[in-house]
């Protein structure tokens, strides 16, 4: 058998990490702003992780939920107290694509409706409902078409008034900061706007934050930046540090009834285990400052630079997009400099590290980056 071929790949095998580095199986040391797409988040290989897992493993690495899983509730209270949401409740699944479509699916079982505001550029996951919002028309099969998603341009209030006025709108999804559109912050007002729309019309806000949340913009949800609160929030990428576990965390006004959702591996023991480690660095060692002060140096750093045409992004979710003729700079960046970025097409570099990621990292990126900048521009 062989793989289904859907990713075209660097020629390129990791086979150790640790903090903001990997190396290949040449031994070939590599510094990693990419994150494995936003997933590292307490850097790779971070030894509480590492124990925490092993030692859970040893006990028990899955029981189903048709029991107690007193990890669950550790995990509901320490993420309700470092997002600061504790009056809000946790449903457990296992990637962004899932978290989404529960809390798509949640917000019609709320309100009884069936229409979604989504927004251009968008990305919400691959499957059904998830890349029904999506707004790329070259994921979405024959079979995931639906007229119930009115697709709207991002930071529109009045556009968002008008869908509002004219359709019986269940919820709204957006994130904070688009990440595969190309670093798209929300404005404030934008998000503002949203929360007050949904509470005339009794409609759900959704704050997609599986890229953005987590720490990476400085707070813990991207969202917060606008100083008003979403109904659900959807979590995964940094969640787990790379272990397969994702989350919806949901106001309280929304209750739940059995059997309304569920997932056969959500929220398992390993899981579980995983989650609460990176909780637990992300506390004690303060990641989520570290992401807007080492952050805010990037990106104070990158405006100084030419030929750039804007640097996007908060904390550590940067965009930085670069006119045609630096095209080939992402991949300069990882042949000559051995240094992993993100990329949004067309020419927009992503960068999305691990958010203990140091100030001399950052420097060795920013030195890498203006050699690239002073290469002759053809
Ligand atoms: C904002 C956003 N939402 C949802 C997803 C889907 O997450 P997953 O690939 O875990 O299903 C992604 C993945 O890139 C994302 O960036």
């Amino acid at each position: 058998m062989k793989l289904f071929d859907v990713y075209p790949l660097n020629d390129i095998t990791i086979v150790k990490a640790l903090g903001s580095y990997v190396w290949d199986d040449q031994d070939q040391k590599y510094l990693d702003l990419y994150g494995g797409h936003a997933v590292i988040s307490i850097g790779h290989t971070h030894p509480h992780y590492v124990k925490r897992l092993e030692d859970q493993l040893h006990k028990v690495g899955f029981y189903s939920n048709s029991i107690k899983i007193p990890l669950q509730i550790e995990l509901a209270e320490k993420l309700g107290k470092v997002s600061g949401k504790e009056d809000y409740q946790l449903f457990l699944c296992n990637s962004g694509a899932e978290a989404n479509e529960n809390a798509l699916k949640l917000a019609s079982f709320y309100n009884g409706r069936k229409k979604i505001i989504a927004f251009k550029k968008a990305f919400h996951g691959r499957t059904s409902l998830a890349v029904a919002v999506t707004d790329n028309p070259n994921i979405v099969a024959p079979v995931n078409q639906t007229d119930n998603v009115i697709f709207l341009p991002f930071n529109d209030e009045a556009a968002l008034e008008a869908a509002f006025k004219q359709n019986d709108i269940s919820s709204v999804i957006i994130e904070g900061i688009q990440g595969v559109g190309g670093i798209n912050v929300a404005s404030d007002s934008f998000l503002q706007k949203i929360r007050s729309l949904c509470d005339e019309y009794n409609a759900v806000y959704i704050a997609d934050s599986v890229q953005c949340g987590y720490g990476r913009s400085g707070k813990f949800y991207a969202h917060d930046h606008s100083g008003v609160q979403a109904d659900i929030y959807t979590m995964a990428k940094g969640m787990g540090n790379g272990f397969p576990v994702a989350g919806i965390s949901i106001a309280p006004k929304i209750q739940p009834k059995h059997f309304m959702l569920g997932t056969t591996f959500g929220g398992n023991h390993l899981a579980c285990a995983a989650a609460l480690a990176v909780l637990e660095i992300i506390e004690q060692d303060e990641l989520i400052k570290n992401a807007e002060t080492v952050g805010n140096y990037l990106i104070e750093e990158l405006k100084k630079l030419p030929h750039i045409k804007e640097v996007r992004g908060k904390g550590l979710m940067i965009g930085i997009d670069l006119p045609d003729e630096l095209k080939t700079v992402k991949r300069n960046l990882l042949f000559n400099h051995k240094i992993f970025t993100g990329e949004a097409k067309p020419n927009v570099i992503r960068l999305l590290p691990a958010l203990n990621i140091t100030k001399v990292e950052a420097d060795i990126f920013l030195e890498a980056f203006k050699a690239e900048l002073k290469t002759p521009i053809p």
